[in-house]
């Protein structure tokens, strides 16, 4: 086990859904601690610049299209092998195929719009983190 900080975002569709609050509570339960809390609405440039291994597929113009729909929570959170773990909270890309208990299966709305955001690799949460945040901005 080591402490690790990954990078999450609570995406547009759920903030508009009112979920933030319960997604804040479920990484507080967790025993994750927050080092960056930015609320920002994105445009494309800085989609473009953050899913860039996605820019060429198919489903990038929804994606795209999901997080121009209002402002996102960008965030940085700490805690024992905090990557991983915090994609097993989120549970897996489609809500409909997440284990109950997840916070895509209670919060996602579909496969675009699937309520949160988690790194999958200390290497992207490092280049993550530091396309939305600056040194100042992290505590
Ligand atoms: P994320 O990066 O957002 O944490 O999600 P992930 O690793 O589980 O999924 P990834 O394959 O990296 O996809 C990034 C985001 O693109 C949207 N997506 N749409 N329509 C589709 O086939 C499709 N596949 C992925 C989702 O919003 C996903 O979170
Ligand atoms: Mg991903």
């Amino acid at each position: 086990m080591a402490l690790q900080r990954t990078f999450a975002i609570i995406k547009p569709r759920a903030i508009k859904n009112g979920h933030v609050g319960e997604i804040i509570s479920a990484i507080e339960r967790e025993g994750f601690t927050l080092h960056g809390l930015r609320m920002v609405h994105l445009n494309k440039e800085l989609i473009k610049g953050f899913y860039l291994e996605h820019v060429h597929k198919t489903f990038y113009s929804e994606l795209e299209e999901s997080m121009l729909e209002g402002p996102v929570l960008l965030m940085v959170i700490e805690g024992e092998d905090a990557i991983l773990r915090w994609r097993e909270i989120m549970g897996v890309t489609d809500p409909a195929k997440a284990a109950p208990g997840t916070l895509r299966r209670k919060f996602g709305d579909d496969l675009t719009r699937n309520a949160v955001h988690g790194s999958d690799a200390a290497s992207t949460a490092e280049r993550e983190v530091h396309h939305f945040f600056s040194a100042f901005d992290l505590v």
